[in-house]
């Protein structure tokens, strides 16, 4: 069996998607049920950008599937600089289980798979954040049942990584996703497109729409993401201030109200409250951050095992 890597929402099939989304359940429910790890073996976790759930979360998978977590700080690495991405995946790949990697471009991630000879995953690029999108539609379905039918609406930054993965994952999921964004940060045309055709596949939708309430409107879960991506902190003023493209898409209790009554609230987090989302949502009876925030464990932990240990 060739080597599995999730760099992209859609490294999976929809199938592939709901049957990880299956396996996290179980592992939820039976944390230590599966031990592909065993040994230990390791699995290296770099960082190129700042972390918080994404270490701890792998950290846990890693452990709870009976793997050793190496946590590598990217500032000591320097992969790319003190040597390529090519030769870092070769040793990386003879010495360890898996690789995840939250790093800038895509195609830095894109080599290492390329060399690695072992599991590559996204744990968030410029580009993706499809680790995120497995803890959400986990949160979701917990929820509501099953995501397909469903209407996402995702306002905010509509370029950056969560945009993009919720368009490929909320489609391979079947779901009705619309993007609610000022012009001049919608998403990527190639994945824009990617996600219509997957969309159209799995009996869902994409749209992006330049209005917030047009985009929220009777939707069964609003999203959003802070408006500075990180790698982005020089136009913070611009983007955060009060003439910021984004301030009418900020989710406030009125833009709430006209989602489906019981509408769900996420944010991937971190959060800044009164920026992208008002303290009353995010703190709200609606919000189900927290459970998001926790789903990342159980998702990733049941990624890794299909990663390496395939359906069965
Ligand atoms: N769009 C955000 C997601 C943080 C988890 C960023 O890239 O900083």
């Amino acid at each position: 069996m060739s080597v599995r890597h999730f760099l992209r929402d859609d490294d999976l099939s929809a199938a592939e998607q709901a049957l990880v989304l299956r396996r996290a359940r179980e592992l939820k429910a039976e944390p230590f049920s599966r031990r592909p790890l065993a040994g230990p073996q390791q699995v290296a976790v770099l960082f190129d950008k700042p972390t918080l759930r994404t270490q701890v979360s792998f950290a846990g998978a890693i452990a709870g599937l009976g793997g050793h977590p190496l946590i590598v700080d990217g500032a000591l690495a320097q992969v790319g600089v003190r040597e390529s991405v090519a030769d870092t995946a070769r040793v990386l790949g003879r010495q360890c289980a898996a690789v995840v990697w939250r790093t800038y471009g895509q195609d830095r991630l894109e080599e290492m798979a390329a060399h690695a000879g072992v599991p590559v995953v996204n744990a968030l690029t410029d580009d993706f954040h499809p680790c995120q999108i497995l803890a959400d539609l986990l949160t979701i379905t917990e929820h509501r049942g099953d995501p397909a039918g469903l209407a996402l609406a995702y306002v905010g930054d509509g370029a950056n990584n969560m945009a993009h993965s919720y368009l490929l994952g909320g489609a391979l999921a079947g779901m009705h996703v619309r993007i609610g964004t000022p012009r001049d940060h919608e998403p990527d045309d190639a994945v824009l497109k990617r996600a219509a055709g997957l969309a159209a596949e799995q009996g869902g939708s994409v749209s992006v729409l330049h209005e917030a309430t047009a985009a929220v409107d009777r939707a069964d879960v609003v999203v959003t993401d802070t408006w500075v991506s990180m790698g982005m902190e020089g136009q913070k003023a611009q983007r955060q201030g009060t003439a910021s493209p984004f301030v009418p898409f900020a989710v406030t209790s009125a833009l709430m109200a006209s989602a489906a009554t019981d509408a769900l609230f996420l944010h991937c987090l971190p959060a800044y409250r009164g920026v992208e989302v008002a303290a009353e949502v995010i703190d709200g009876p609606q919000s189900v951050v927290w459970d998001e925030a926790e789903n990342r464990l159980h998702a990733q932990k049941a990624l890794l095992s299909f990663l390496l240990e395939g359906g069965a």
